[in-house]
């Protein structure tokens, strides 16, 4: 049940997504956030979750040696296979990050963006990931926070996301590097980059590994 309120909520714009998120959050940020996953190193075999449209997909394609972009939304998944256009590194697949059907120990690197400030679990989340990562695996994580943004520029973009989204999703939080890093700490992993990214929006920038 829970599961279909959230696939509804995403499900709505398919087809604006990706101008509504430029709006929100504002270019910038974005940009920041692809330039710091150009610098990634090589991930091998990488499941990503949340994929959405595939803006991210696109962009972390060319450090891996395959992936499969996921996400519960059929609808956004179908933008994304649009976009990805049968890329042979590239499989595209529904699935619920929560519980996922991926063996585990199985995968070099998971990578999520603005994925784990909106679900209702997050260490349920981040349990799945090192389930599915073999040890010594990379969890790369990027997501929007309000945390340290300016009360004038968090009004605004509230503003901004009401007037693209409407209501906030139920389980919308807002981590800072430290929250986030003793939740993936507790989860099992080491922290080798926490860093916020952007200047008037902000996102949480963190990699750990499977210890
Ligand atoms: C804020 S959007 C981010 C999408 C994309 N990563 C991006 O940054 O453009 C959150 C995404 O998470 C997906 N999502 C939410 N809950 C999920 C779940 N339990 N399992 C898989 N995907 C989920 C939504 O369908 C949506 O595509």
């Amino acid at each position: 049940m829970r599961n279909n309120i959230t696939e509804k909520y995403w499900s709505r714009f398919p087809d604006t997504y990706d101008k509504k998120m430029e709006y929100v959050v504002g270019k910038e940020l974005l940009d920041e956030i692809i330039q710091e996953l150009n610098r990634l190193p090589e991930l091998g075999e990488l499941v990503e979750f949340g994929c959405g449209t595939g803006i991210y997909t696109e962009a972390i394609v060319s450090k891996t040696e395959s992936m499969f972009a996921t996400d519960l939304s059929d609808s956004l998944l179908a933008v994304a296979r649009k976009r990805i256009d049968d890329h042979p590194k590239v499989t595209i697949q529904k699935e619920n990050c929560m519980a996922t059907s991926f063996p585990s120990e199985a995968i070099d690197s998971v990578f999520m963006a603005n994925l784990i400030h909106v679900v209702e679990g997050p260490s349920t989340l981040l349990e799945e990931c090192y389930r599915i990562l073999r040890k010594g695996g990379t969890l790369v994580i990027v997501t929007f926070t309000d945390k340290d943004m300016i009360l004038w520029e968090k009004i605004k973009m509230g503003l901004r996301f009401v007037k693209s989204w409407g209501k906030p999703p139920a389980h919308t939080h807002s981590f800072s590097p430290d929250d986030l890093g003793s939740m993936m700490t507790h989860a099992g992993f080491t922290i080798e980059t926490s860093k916020v990214l952007g200047n008037k929006t902000k996102a949480v920038y963190i990699i750990g590994q499977k210890t």
